[in-house]
Formats: C-alpha cells, sequence, structure tokens
C-alpha cells in the first residue's frame, strides 16, 4: 500500500510502497478515508520531538474496518470508525479513572513486542508505527482500543477531524478545564486545534470569547466559530489587549494552542485571579516556561491537556452529534482536501499559519 514514510530527522515525507500485516487477536484493519494534516506531525518531522526513523507518520483519521481479529467484538467489517492516538489498556489506574489519554501501559500493552513481526514494513524490514495509528496511509492496522464507531450519515472527511484536533481543543475546555457558562476564554493560536477551542467555548456557553492569532483570515474564521473579540498578536502585546478587553481583570479561562514558550507564558500572564490556563501546544522538548510565582497568591493555575484529556469512546460520537445537529462548525474547518502525494506541500503551508486543516482523500 501507498504510505508517506518519514525516514531522516529533520526530514520530509517520502511517498513509499510498504506492506502492512494481517490483524492480530485484538487488532483492526481500517482502509483509510481521510486524514488531517495537525501540527504535531511536523514537529516530529522537525525534530521539536523525538521519534525512530523509518515511520509512517499520521494520527487524525477516520475510515471503514475492512478486517478484525479473533478477539474482536466491538466492531466489525463495514463499521465506519474514528481512530484515536489515545488508545486504552482499560485496567490501569489511569483507565479506571476515566483519564485515557494518560494510560500507563499505551507502550507496552498496545504495540506489538518488538521480536514479534512490525504491523509495517518495507523490503521485509520494519517500519515504526506512530502514535499508534499511522494514518498517512491507505491502511491502518490498529488495537482495537484505538477506535470508535460512528454512526454512517457521518461525512468521514468532517470525521476525521474529531480524531484529533475537535477532540483536543473542545476536550480541553469541556473536559480539562471545565469552562463554566458565563465566564471568559481566551483562544491563543487559531488552528485546527484553537478553532474547536473556541467553538468548545461557545458551546460550552462563555459569555467572552477572545481568539488570538497573528494571522488576520485566522481571526475572521475564528469569529465565524464563535469567538465575540479578536486580538491581532503582531498588533502588540497580547496579554494588554486582552486584559483591555477585559475590564483590566483578564479571563478566567486561557487556552494555549500554537506550542512556544512565550505564548504559554502569554496565557498565564491574562488570567484574572483564580483563573486557569491550559497549554495545549507541543513545547519543544528541554523548553522551560516561566511565570511570575507572586501569581500563585491569586490562585492562577497553569495545567497541560493531553488530547482534551479525552474519554474517546463517549466523547466522539457526541461530537459527531453535535455536527450533525449543526452546533459543532466543521466544514468551515477543511481549507483544503488534497491528495496524499501532495503532503509536503500541505505542511510548507501550515508553516504560513494560513491554513485551518488540509485534509487527505484517500
Ligand atoms: N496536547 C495535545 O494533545 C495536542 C493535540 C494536538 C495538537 N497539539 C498541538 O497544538 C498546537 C496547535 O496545533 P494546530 O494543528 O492547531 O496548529 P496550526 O499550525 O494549524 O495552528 C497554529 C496557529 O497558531 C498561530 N500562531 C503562531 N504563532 C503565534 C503567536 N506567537 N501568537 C498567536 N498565534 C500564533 C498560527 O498563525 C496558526 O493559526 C501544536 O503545537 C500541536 O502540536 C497538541
Ligand atoms: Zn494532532
Ligand atoms: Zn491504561
Amino acid at each position: 500500500m501507498k504510505a508517506a514514510v518519514l525516514n531522516s530527522i529533520p526530514g520530509q515525507l517520502e511517498i513509499e510502497d510498504i506492506t502492512i500485516d494481517s490483524p492480530g487477536p485484538r487488532e483492526v484493519l481500517i482502509e483509510t478515508k481521510a486524514a488531517g494534516l495537525c501540527h504535531s506531525d511536523l514537529h516530529f518531522m522537525e525534530g521539536k520531538y523525538p521519534h525512530p526513523c523509518p515511520a509512517v507518520l499520521g494520527h487524525e483519521s477516520a475510515g471503514v474496518v475492512t478486517e478484525v481479529g479473533s478477539d474482536v467484538h466491538y466492531v466489525q467489517p463495514g463499521d465506519h470508525v474514528i481512530t484515536c492516538l489515545s488508545a486504552f489498556c482499560g485496567h490501569c489506574e489511569q483507565c479506571i479513572g476515566g483519564h485515557l489519554s494518560l494510560c500507563e501501559n499505551k507502550n507496552t500493552e498496545l504495540v506489538r513486542p518488538s521480536d514479534k513481526p512490525s504491523r509495517l514494513s518495507r523490503n521485509g524490514e520494519p517500519v515504526n508505527s506512530f502514535l499508534h495509528l499511522s494514518s498517512f496511509a491507505e491502511q491502518m492496522l490498529v488495537h482495537e482500543h484505538a477506535v470508535v464507531k460512528i454512526r454512517e450519515e457521518m461525512p468521514l472527511d468532517k470525521a476525521a477531524l474529531i480524531g484529533c484536533g475537535v477532540t483536543t481543543g473542545l476536550g480541553a475546555v469541556f473536559r480539562t478545564a471545565r469552562v463554566e457558562p458565563g465566564s471568559s476564554v481566551a483562544v491563543i493560536g487559531c488552528g485546527g486545534i484553537g478553532l474547536s477551542a473556541v467553538q468548545g467555548a461557545r458551546i460550552a456557553g462563555a459569555n467572552k470569547i477572545v481568539a488570538v492569532d497573528m494571522n488576520q483570515s485566522k481571526l475572521e474564521l475564528a469569529e465565524a466559530m464563535g469567538a465575540t473579540h479578536t486580538v491581532n498578536a503582531a498588533d502588540g502585546d497580547p496579554v494588554e489587549q486582552v486584559r483591555d478587553l477585559t475590564d483590566g481583570g483578564g479571563v478566567h479561562f486561557s487556552f494555549e494552542a500554537v506550542g512556544l514558550k512565550d505564548t504559554a507564558e502569554q496565557a498565564f500572564r491574562m488570567l484574572r485571579h483564580g483563573g486557569q490556563a491550559t497549554v495545549i501546544g507541543m513545547i519543544p522538548v528541554g523548553t522551560m516556561v516561566e511565570v511570575h510565582g507572586v501569581d500563585f497568591l491569586y490562585e492562577k493555575k497553569l495545567t497541560g491537556s493531553n488530547m482534551g484529556s479525552n474519554q474517546f469512546r463517549t466523547d466522539m460520537p457526541r461530537f459527531v452529534e453535535m455536527y450533525l445537529d449543526g452546533r459543532l462548525k466543521l466544514d468551515e474547518m477543511v481549507s483544503k482536501t488534497i491528495e496524499l502525494e501532495q503532503i509536503n506541500d500541505g505542511f510548507e503551508e501550515m508553516k504560513t499559519g494560513n491554513v485551518a486543516r488540509s485534509v487527505i482523500g484517500f
């Protein structure tokens, strides 16, 4: 099958013919229908996060099940599924507590042991899977705990977005921060993740939703998604601009959806007393984030969010309902549908900040 392979870091993706194995007892083979380009893939291509090569990247996808292992009962061939990198074991302390994205056995029980044939291979040599999924490929072979079944009316290109960006942004608002109706929210960075956080804040009933970006077209899109105010970070200190919009006090909840030290610090600094900043962006390994210690006296909180603290088999079908009843806007989030062969151009465009999401159609 055709797949986009990362052979060196930093590096671009190369379209190659690779081999995918048959499902083991608890595995599912999926025909990939759509895969979104998320900035996290780019972080790995650029070496901001380590990963062994060669690897097939991609982790935001939806498709149709074609074959299941002997012990799989949850799905069967023909089922439409969204994949999720928050593959869960189901019996560790985190899973039992509902924190699937923090599962402690993710990299032991849910992957194939190194002495067994690899799920993906090239000329008999193993190719690494990425985040349990490897979506930039015509087929995916995944653990059954990395998929959720969805309604067939749901268009699979929009469903793919729910696989990472939408669940991360909405989940950060609903599950990590638990935004209260009537509160004020700021979202820094309006890509696929930030726009989803803006939508989450609207759905959660926030009164004031301030979108921050440096790209004017993104701010316009954020308004269409529910932002009540916008701040162009290129026009001066975004913290001051957000304070000006909130009677000088700052916001109750802020979300960082870029992945930089500066923007994470801004998210904390724009909080009002008792507020909470949630860092969603992947800040490069080794980078330290600094905050003013005195702010803790005002009960300001700084936390992270992994994949929106999801319980994805509950959350994703709910998000599908929200799309089908018109509350969750996904059509507007797809800036471009591309072919697998155009994937490097898609990532080049991501660097300009002009696209919300490019989605590969298979
Ligand atoms: N925590 C998680 O589980 C999780 C999941 C998915 C993605 N992420 C991370 O979330 C971040 C956002 O991902 P994305 O796919 O939406 O990225 P993206 O590239 O599509 O969007 C980033 C946006 O930030 C804007 N931006 C850049 N610098 C800025 C600045 N200084 N101030 C304000 N805006 C700025 C860009 O114009 C762009 O609109 C990435 O770091 C990604 O790795 C984290
Ligand atoms: Zn992602
Ligand atoms: Zn677990």
